[in-house]
């Protein structure tokens, strides 16, 4: 999942291109380039590794010229290299950039190669830089030349090409990947979200599946795959801070996790109706409407949907399905008795997520994305949205996004509990409450980083670690175990305590971190028996506990303790000692904690 800019019109663009592309570095940093013409001259600049390489590269030797493109990678296809990065030109006559995945490059590269095309890389990309070369060989012009290509290649992409003979244009598709087309004063953009382009123009055209458009200064031409013109109407977009700092933090991730009590009252506020009810924004017929659910998303958004289903369940009695999105496009799933598919997305762009909503669509159900990213793909598909108001979330490893969304999530289990009498207006009002004093909760276990750097220094010295939670305490096992994966790169699996003595439990030697996550709540003494089991066989138990349930494991090796608070809620509250642990962790092996080695924020591959 790159990231993919453009200019035409914009005097010296490389600047405004590289702007650009340091608002997207977050979907990839393996990589960059950018390639302008002038003079009918192409001219290319990549370098490996972070944007700042490139930057020294330009300011060695600058680029000139109206037109342009660029290009920050996350590889798919062909190592690391500088052979491998975007752009890529093809007989110094054809640049293209491009994000998602040919899948039959092999195919097209084999055939190019035999009709004498050369190859300079290992990427997918590169075979539509040889691909607009033989269409105009073929004397075909831009537009027929894109409809042909369109027609070869197979997959998910968002491309753009520069072409020497048509120094006045960019020619741009896209299939599933985003891209987003910025109209400005006497000049034009191309984007892989708006934000690349917030510091350009808000007046923004995004394209749908298989349309193709030539990009020139003074406006936009789309076009369907077979060719007719596409009528695709402009939208303003939201005003963006663009850059965002780090506030005076040294990173992304601790301001993020600084930020989560404001992320979960703006989320809470979004959830709540002008008479002050939790609404989730939708009304009593759409939630009663609602008869069975599948949750679908990746990551640690698919981690607030298990969190999320125990609400439910327990809320609203309405069935509910958790489901990896990559594994559920590919199934052929029983959608009795499920009408509803509710999406969960930070980025709103998760391809695999992206699809298995389609799936859902396709197979009848009424889609709700619950996302961070208000223009995303997925909210502007969706036939329903509920918006997390966590503000732009740049650090890799999601934080406050992850407590918006079991915010977000709780509200609506109590809208629907509600909608469908299973709440009285006693419970709904007691839950709320409970809700409201969760920022000022937060706001106290944001207290605990003195308490937990000793116990990370410990934990960075370690090969791997197992995250222990019961019932709903159980998913933020998986994610706390993933945030330490991500972040420290040490290998850490999150369990159910109580599945721990059919195998996983052999795991356990001296001094292995063993993290425990426990609540006051129905589960408490079988979860602490399962810690006394892993305990008994010397794992150090690091406990991430409320106040009052501590004294239940009067063996912990460490012990960190967040304020009481309800059981509904302690999945939310215990999220942050996790957070920090998994961050301190990160700092202390002197990790990248916001860009980590082999990751992006949004994932727009398969
Ligand atoms: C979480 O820290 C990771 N960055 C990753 O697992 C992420 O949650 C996943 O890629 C889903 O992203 P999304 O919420 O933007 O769809």
């Amino acid at each position: 999942m790159c990231g993919i800019v453009g200019a035409v019109g914009h005097e010296n663009c490389s600047q405004a291109l590289f702007d650009s592309l340091r608002r997207l570095e977050y979907r990839g940093y393996d990589s960059s380039g950018i390639v302008t013409i002038d003079e009918s001259e192409i001219t290319l600049r990549r370098a490996v590794g972070k944007l700042i390489n490139l930057e020294r590269a330009l300011q060695v030797s600058p680029l000139s010229g109206a037109i342009g493109i660029g290009h920050t990678r996350w590889a798919t296809h062909g190592g690391v290299t500088t052979e491998n990065a975007h752009p890529h030109v093809a007989s110094g006559r054809v640049a293209i950039v491009h994000n998602g995945i040919i899948e039959n490059h092999r195919v097209l590269r084999n055939r190019l190669q035999a009709d004498g095309h050369n190859f300079s890389s290992d990427t997918d990309s590169e075979v539509l830089a040889h691909l607009f070369v033989e269409a105009l060989d073929q004397g075909l012009d831009p537009a027929r030349a894109a409809q042909q290509i369109l027609g070869q290649i197979e997959g998910a992409y968002a491309f753009a090409a520069l072409l020497v003979d048509y120094p006045d244009m960019l020619v741009v598709a896209r299939n599933a990947s985003p891209l987003a087309l910025g109209v400005g004063d006497g000049a034009c953009y191309i984007g892989s979200d708006a934000i690349a382009l917030s510091h350009l123009t808000r007046k923004v055209i995004y394209l749908k599946d298989h349309d193709f458009a030539l990009v020139r200064a003074d406006g936009v031409t789309v076009y369907q795959a077979d060719g007719t013109p596409a009528n695709r109407e402009s939208v303003i977009v939201a005003a963006n801070q663009g850059l965002v700092d780090k506030g005076g933090y040294r990173h992304f991730m601790e301001k993020e996790i600084h930020e989560q009590p404001d992320a979960i009252a703006h989320s809470l506020a979004a959830m709540t109706g002008a008479d002050g009810r939790l609404t989730a924004q939708l009304d009593d017929k759409e939630l009663q409407d609602i008869e069975g659910m599948v949750m679908l998303a990746a990551g640690t958004s698919h981690y607030a949907t298990q969190v999320a289903r125990y609400w439910i369940e327990s809320l609203t009695g309405v069935p509910v399905s958790c489901e990896i999105a990559s594994e559920y496009h590919y199934r052929s799933p029983a959608t009795s008795p499920y009408s509803t598919a509710l999406v969960i997305s930070q980025s709103g762009e998760s391809l695999d997520t992206l699809m298995a909503m389609r799936h859902a669509a396709a197979c009848g159900m009424k889609t709700i994305g619950l996302v961070n990213v208000p223009d995303s793909t997925i909210a502007r598909e969706a036939d329903m949205v509920l918006p997390t108001r966590a503000g732009p979330e740049i650090g890799v490893a999601s934080t406050k996004a992850f407590t918006a969304q079991l915010t977000v999530l709780l509200c609506f289990a109590v809208a629907l509990g509600r909608s469908k009498g299973m709440l009285s207006r006693d419970q709904v009002a007691d839950i709320h409450a409970k809700i409201q004093a969760l920022p000022g909760l937060v706001g106290k276990a944001l207290g605990l980083f003195d308490v937990i750097r000793p116990i990370a220094s410990h934990l960075a010295t370690a090969k791997s670690a197992l995250y222990l939670g019961r019932g709903v305490l159980y998913p933020l096992a998986l994610e706390g175990a993933l945030k330490l994966k991500e972040l420290s790169y040490i290998h850490a699996e999150g369990f159910a305590s109580g599945e721990m003595k059919h195998g996983p439990i052999a795991l356990i030697e001296d001094d292995l971190p063993v993290v425990a996550l426990l609540a006051a709540d129905p589960l408490m003494a079988k979860a602490s028996s399962n810690l006394r089991e892993a305990s008994a066989r010397g794992g150090r138990i690091i406990l991430l506990s409320e106040a009052r349930a501590a004294a239940e494991v009067d063996y912990a090796d460490a012990v960190v303790t967040v304020p009481d608070v309800d059981p509904l809620l302690a999945p939310i509250l215990l999220a942050v000692p996790a957070q920090i642990l998994a961050y301190l962790t990160a700092v202390e092996k002197g990790t990248d904690v916001d860009q980590p080695r082999n990751l992006a924020k949004s994932v727009t591959v398969e």
